[in-house]
């Protein structure tokens, strides 16, 4: 009785340990798809006057490493562009999801 409780007791543990292992890989690896799917995008819209780190500076291109604008403020650039209409994005970028990680990232790029 007793032993047979404690093989089943082993058993559920075994099942949260495994459980647990399993998760902490699968976000692992859907954080890592999150950080290239928006490297991908940068890449595609923006690298070519900010480059990837943000100081290229193509055609007056903003240093974004030295940015001072807030997260408001960089969604607003992206999405419509800025007094000179460079960047208007609004109609290219498909989704809230995509700005918000483009926001981050153009954020991540100061230290
Ligand atoms: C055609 C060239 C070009 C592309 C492509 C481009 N930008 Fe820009 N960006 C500029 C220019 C030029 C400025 C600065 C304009 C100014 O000083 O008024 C700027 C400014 C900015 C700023 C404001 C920074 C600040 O502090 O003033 C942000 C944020 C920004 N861009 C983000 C992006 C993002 C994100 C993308 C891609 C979705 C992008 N840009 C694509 C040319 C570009």
């Amino acid at each position: 009785m007793i032993t047979k409780m404690k093989i089943n007791f082993f058993y559920i543990l075994l099942i949260f340990v495994l459980n647990a292992c399993t998760n902490s890989t699968k976000n692992r690896s859907d954080k890592k798809k999150k950080e290239l799917n928006v490297k991908n995008l940068y890449n595609i819209h923006c690298e070519a006057c900010h480059g990837m780190d943000g100081t290229k500076g193509v055609s007056g291109a903003a240093n974004l490493k030295v940015s001072k604008m807030t997260e408001i403020q960089i969604k607003n650039t992206i999405l419509n562009g800025n007094e000179k209409g460079m960047m208007p994005y609004k109609d290219i970028l498909s989704s809230d999801t995509e700005i918000d990680s483009l926001v981050s990232f153009v954020k991540s790029l100061r230290n």
